[in-house]
């Protein structure tokens, strides 16, 4: 949590707890960690309906992405999601990141929400095989 604050409210000006939501109390939540213990990633998956899922609040530490990290998170959430029976997920991405989702075979949707009134996101999907 306190990684998902750092790099996806506080630049906002947001405070400690910003970062959560209900759905976090039954959500799956993955973090990666370095050897010295270090968490550097995180994500979370939550149902929405029968088939499908939500990713939220991915997130990889500055100083450690580039490095393969968020495709392992991302690697780890749709695995969760095929254990759990969902075929397809969704997420809404920020638009400078929306080229790291679509790597990965996500694909455009529709305009997304703008979150805070000021970063804008694109919904996208992605059916699991
Ligand atoms: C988006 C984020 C999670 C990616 O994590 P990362 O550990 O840097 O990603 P990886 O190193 O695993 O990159 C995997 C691939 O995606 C590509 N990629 C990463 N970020 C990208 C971006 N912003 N746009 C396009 N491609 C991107 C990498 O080049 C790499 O491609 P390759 O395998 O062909 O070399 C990370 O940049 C982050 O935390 N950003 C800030 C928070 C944020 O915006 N989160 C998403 C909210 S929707």
């Amino acid at each position: 949590m306190q990684l998902r604050w750092a790099i996806l409210r506080a630049p906002l000006g947001l405070p400690p707890g910003s970062e959560r939501d209900a759905e976090d109390e039954t959500a799956l939540l993955v973090v990666a960690c370095r050897s010295d213990g270090r968490v550097v990633g995180t994500g979370r998956l939550h149902p929405v309906d029968d088939g499908t899922g939500q990713i939220r609040y991915m997130a990889v530490a500055e100083d450690c992405r580039g490095q393969g990290v968020g495709a392992r998170l991302l690697a780890a959430l749709e695995a969760a999601a095929l254990e759990q029976g969902l075929k397809r997920i969704v997420l809404n991405a920020r638009e400078n990141v929306a080229g790291f989702y679509a790597r990965f075979g996500y694909r455009q949707l529709a305009p997304g929400p703008l979150l805070y009134g000021k970063i804008p996101h694109l919904r996208m999907e992605k059916y699991l095989t």
